[in-house]
Formats: structure tokens, sequence, C-alpha cells
């Protein structure tokens, strides 16, 4: 089973509007997208709908944390969401039918308590050890411990669990001290990790060597829509992913990781994992909101990712 943590969950609302949003304008919307959101349950949905079993813990509150927990029912996810006192919160992205530019407003949350995050590391502690696989994801919620993760971390190693940590700027740099099995940083991530924009390949590839010799087994920095680049011990791969018409390429990190939980939690190759993370996050860039392919569709973008040594 993989555990899911979604510290930040959200409510997600992509409302459509029929032009660009204007400050004093009324307008009414075209259409509304409401599903649960925030990196962690967007990963359990995906390896869920991939077809694994999976927990989620985190936090939930007030009226958009029955919503969530309703949502986890509904897709099968197993509710090890712990109650806050605060609302969770909700995240809009107003989208325009003339295609101008979106405009996403992100809700910051609810300040959570000492007594929510020490409820939070209890139930996971106990979540864990039913797990084959943990994936942590996302930022952290106002009032949670910029060390969480590495926490975390710590008490997966001792029950002898996989982590995956997907995350950015301390909590991932925390994180990383505990030596999660696999990191997962996009472009942007990685260069605030590691000292800034990289010059060449080479280099990029020397800083993901440099971070798997001090002891995290894979480093996965995805690029976009130009893929990623592999490095497991001192082997390097690049992944050119399948090419797509895109339309939104929000969450194709959590659908990318998804996919390699999926493959590494039934036992394959940390690279059969990549594959099926790259063919749908492909489908997914090109669908307004988070997509999973369908099976003729997996099949068509599995055979259209390149993975060469690098
Ligand atoms: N335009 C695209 N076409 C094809 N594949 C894409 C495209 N954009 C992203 N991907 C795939 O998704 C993976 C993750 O994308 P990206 O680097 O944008 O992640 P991210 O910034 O962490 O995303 P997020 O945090 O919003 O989920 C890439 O490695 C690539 O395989
Ligand atoms: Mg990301």
């Amino acid at each position: 089973m993989i555990l899911a943590v979604s510290l930040n969950s959200a409510m997600d609302r992509t409302v459509v509007l029929p032009g660009r949003l204007a400050p004093g304008e009324i307008q009414r919307a075209r259409s509304v997208d409401v599903r649960m959101g925030g990196k962690g349950l967007n990963v359990a949905w995906a390896a869920a709908r991939l077809g694994a079993k999976v927990s989620v813990t985190g936090f939930a509150g007030g009226l958009t944390g029955r919503f969530l927990r309703e949502e986890c029912a509904r897709h099968g996810i197993r509710d090890g969401l712990v109650t806050t006192a605060g609302e969770s919160r909700a995240c809009y992205m107003f989208a325009s039918a003339d295609g101008s530019p979106p405009t996403v407003v992100n809700e910051p949350g609810p300040t959570v308590s000492f007594a929510e995050v020490d409820a939070l590391v209890a139930t996971y502690t106990s979540l864990v050890c039913e797990a084959s696989l943990v994936v942590l994801s996302g930022s952290l919620p106002p009032g949670a411990p910029a060390d969480i993760y590495r926490r975390m971390i710590e008490i997966a190693r001792r029950a002898g669990v996989h982590c995956i940590l997907d995350s950015s700027g301390e909590p991932l740099r925390e994180g990383i001290a505990a030596n999660p099995w696999l990191i997962k940083p996009n472009a942007d991530e990685f260069a605030a990790l590691t000292g800034g924009p990289w010059q060449s390949p080479e280099a990029l590839r020397r800083r993901c060597r440099d971070l798997t010799a001090t002891g995290v087994a894979n480093v996965v920095v995805s690029l976009g829509g130009e893929g990623a680049l592999v490095t497991a011990g001192d082997q390097c791969w690049h992944v050119q992913p399948p090419s797509v018409q895109t339309a939104n390429p929000t969450a194709c990190g959590d659908i990318f990781v998804a996919g390699v939980a999926v493959r590494i939690d039934r036992g394959e190759p940390l690279l059969e994992g990549i594959r099926l993370g790259t063919a749908c996050a492909a489908a997914n860039a090109a669908h307004p909101v988070p997509y999973l392919p369908t099976p003729a569709e997996l099949g068509f973008l599995l055979a259209g990712v390149n993975i060469r040594a690098d």
C-alpha cells in the first residue's frame, strides 16, 4: 500500500469564464470543476486511479475537510486524515474561454497547532507500518515545523519503508538530510536547492551525482516538457516525454510521481516507474484539469517515452 502524505490539502476549483478576469466586473462562469487537490491528494488520486492500494494522511478541517474525506472515499483511498480546528483551504483557477492566461488564487489554509502536528505524526507512524512506500508531497501549512518531512522519513526508515519526497525550499532541504529514497524537484526547485541555475547539462549531472553520493539513492529532476534527468547512484538517464499539445501542465509533477510510485510499489525497476510517470504526465499536460490516460492512450504514450543513458 502506498501512503500519500498531504499536509497542505485543498479543494481545487477551476472556474471557466467567458472572458478575461477584470476588476469590478461580474461574470457568469461557463463551467466549474471541483476536486480534491494539493500535491499529496493529487498523488493519492492518481495512484489509486492507476490501480494501487492507497492510504492518505495529512490535515483536513471544516466543510472543505468533509468534502476531501468524501472524495477520498469515492476514489477508494483509505482516509487517515487528521481533523484540524481550522477550515482547509481552497485554490481557485480562473480560466477564460478566450484563451487569455488563467488567474490562480491559493488560500493560505489554517495554521495547524502543536497538538494537531503531534496527532498527525502519531497517525502517520501507525499507517507507515502498513505501507510499502511513502510519498511526501508539497509545501507545509502554516504552523507545521520545517523539519517535519525529515522526521517522517526517519520514522519510515525505522519501519523499513522507502520514501519519495517532492517538495521545495526548507522542507525539501531538511527532508534531504534524512536521505529519502528518491527526490523529485523540478528545475527551479533543484536550482534553489543547489546554489542557482546550472550552466550546462554536465553541471546538472554533477549536482545530481553529488546528491546521490551523500545518500539520496535516486535524484529525479523534472524539466517540464523537456522531460527529466534521472540519477541513480552514479548512473544518469535523460527521459524524453511523448510530444503533446500542451493545455495545462499544472499537477504534471504529481501525476509523474504517482506513476513512479505505482510501479515501484509493485516491485518494478525505477526506469519502469519513470516510464509510466512520464506517459501519464504527458496526458495530463494535454488537458485543462488533472487527467489520466485511458488504457488505449496509455499504450500509445508509453511507446513514445524515450529513455537514454546520459
Ligand atoms: N508540456 C509537456 N509535455 C509532455 N510532458 C510534460 C509536459 N510538461 C510536463 N511534462 C511531464 O511531467 C513531468 C513533470 O513536469 P514538471 O517538471 O512541470 O513538474 P512540476 O513543476 O513539479 O509540476 P507540478 O509541481 O505543477 O505538479 C516532466 O518530467 C514531464 O515528463
Ligand atoms: Mg512539483
